[in-house]
């Protein structure tokens, strides 16, 4: 029997959002996913997660979809299922900070459109980043769930994120979720970290892992023996390899125990007969690659999240650059290290990989930095949580002054600057807010959008392509 647990575990099933993003470049449309709502709302699960990471920027971007209209589409299509999203703090959905009245907007409008769960995290674990989104997302009545960026480094052990969290819970977080977004945490690491957290909180630890190195099964089975609350899962279709672990199987697992989730195996059955058909169909058209189910243990070494492996690939593939593939990932560490070990999340993951890219693709380390390299040892991402090689910054940004305080205090309301940019694009303050975070994207998916049509059945074109060329300079790739 679990320590002294007798609850049931809670289950936030990733389908909608984290699964495809992670494994299929967060290709899947509202349209397959419609079909699954009526059997996923009947399931119970604590939440669904199906908004926010890479999706807003992808709906747009390739699917020609309105992402607040995804949002509002399946609240009605699922009534009784807590609807979760994924948000970057002070960035938003976005890979630059922004100014705190366009974070509160967001928050309200995203809550007022059928966000029921708020996850927020910040990449370097810089609390400051989180602050904003949190009041906001409880001034609108939402559920504040504010999250650790779980990584290893010689600056992140048990003590400091024990000290995060109770910091976070201070804040007013009603739910703190470990983000473990590389698998990075295992399984005993897992447990002995449940236990602290559940005895120096107060608040549900909700986990996050995924199951590339093919530890995230056991991770999720030793957080519940140690008392966790809810656990993210994905349904099979699109579970496992660099999403997260399998829904039914954890599920079956924990049957007949002190923490068994009480969800019906049949029904996550029926569900996984709809998107096994998508994730063939995802196949079939490319954006599902095999190799994101390999059991990859140099996770372990390289400390890469899921979703920037398919990223890497696909950015290699550009490039024509694929034999690269392990020089880069080796290179990944060593920039990690010369930029003081930020956890490799978005945006920093896009940050050090594309760094490593450069390093390895110019044939020399540190001869090209991009504009996000600089900005994040200049400090405007916020503060870092190891030492940085001061060779490599100077050698980035010369003698320029490192940023201190909180980084969006230095930035002014911007929410009337967007409106009038926007112009006659937008049509509501959701369109605003979708410029605001994708200025190019959403003036190109709203002037489609809003011009009248001309033939009803033509159908409907993803950008091309070759906009995905552009990607590596200026790092607006999904994650
Ligand atoms: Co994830």
């Amino acid at each position: 029997m679990p320590d002294n647990v007798l609850t049931p575990v809670a289950i936030t099933d990733t389908i909608l959002r984290d699964a495809h993003q992670s494994q299929a470049a967060t290709r899947m449309r509202l349209d397959d996913m419609l079909p699954a709502c009526e059997i996923l709302d009947d399931i119970g699960y604590w939440s669904l997660e199906c908004w926010g990471g890479a999706t807003f920027d992808c709906c747009m971007r390739f699917l020609n979809e309105d992402p607040w209209e995804r949002l509002r589409q399946l609240k009605k299509a699922l009534p009784r299922t807590k609807l979760q999203m994924l948000l970057r703090g002070q960035n938003i959905l976005g890979y630059k900070h922004y100014a705190d009245d366009v974070v509160d907007a967001f928050c309200r409008k995203s809550i007022e459109n059928g966000i029921d769960v708020v996850r927020i995290f910040d990449a370097l674990n810089d609390v400051r980043n989180l602050e904003q989104a949190m009041k906001s997302v409880r001034k609108y009545g939402g559920v504040c769930e504010a999250a650790i960026s779980y990584t290893i480094s010689p600056v992140h052990n048990e003590e400091y994120f024990v000290k995060l969290a109770q910091e976070l819970e201070s804040l007013g977080a009603d739910v703190i979720c470990i983000k473990d977004m590389a698998n990075l945490l295992l399984p005993i690491a897992a447990y002995d970290l449940v236990k602290k957290l559940k005895s120096s909180v107060n608040v549900p630890i909700h986990l996050h892992t995924h199951n590339g190195t093919g530890t995230g099964d056991m991770t999720n089975l030793m957080a519940v023996w140690a008392g966790v609350d809810i656990v993210d899962c994905a349904l099979s279709p699109m579970g496992n390899g660099t999403a997260q672990p399998a829904t039914e199987a954890l599920v079956a697992t924990l049957k007949g125990s002190g923490r068994d989730t009480g969800l019906d195996l049949l029904k996550l059955s029926e569900a996984a007969v709809h998107f096994r058909k998508v994730a063939e169909r995802l196949k079939a058209e490319g954006s599902l690659d095999a190799k994101v189910l390999n059991i990859d243990t140099n996770t372990l070494l390289y400390q890469v999240p899921g979703g920037m492996l398919s990223n890497l690939i696909s950015q290699l593939k550009e490039l024509r650059s694929e034999d690269k593939y392990y020089e880069v990932l080796a290179e990944i560490p060593r920039v990690r290290e010369d930029f003081g070990y930020p956890p490799l999340v978005t945006p920093t993951s896009q940050i050090v990989g594309t760094q490593a890219v450069f390093n390895v693709y110019y044939g020399e380390r540190y001869k090209v930095f991009t504009k996000e390299s600089k900005s994040l040892l200049r400090g405007e991402y916020g503060m870092l949580p190891g030492p940085v090689n001061e060779a490599v910054r100077h050698r980035a940004i010369g003698s320029e002054e490192v940023i201190t305080c909180r980084p969006a205090d230095l930035l002014p309301n911007e929410l009337e600057r967007y409106h009038a940019e926007a112009g006659d694009l937008a049509r509501s303050e959701e369109d605003v807010l979708s410029y605001a975070l994708f200025p190019q994207v959403a003036a190109k998916y709203l002037t489609e959008r809003n011009a009248p049509p001309t033939d009803a059945n033509a159908p409907v074109t993803a950008a091309p392509d070759a906009v995905r060329v552009l990607y590596v300079q200026d790092l607006s790739a999904p994650q």
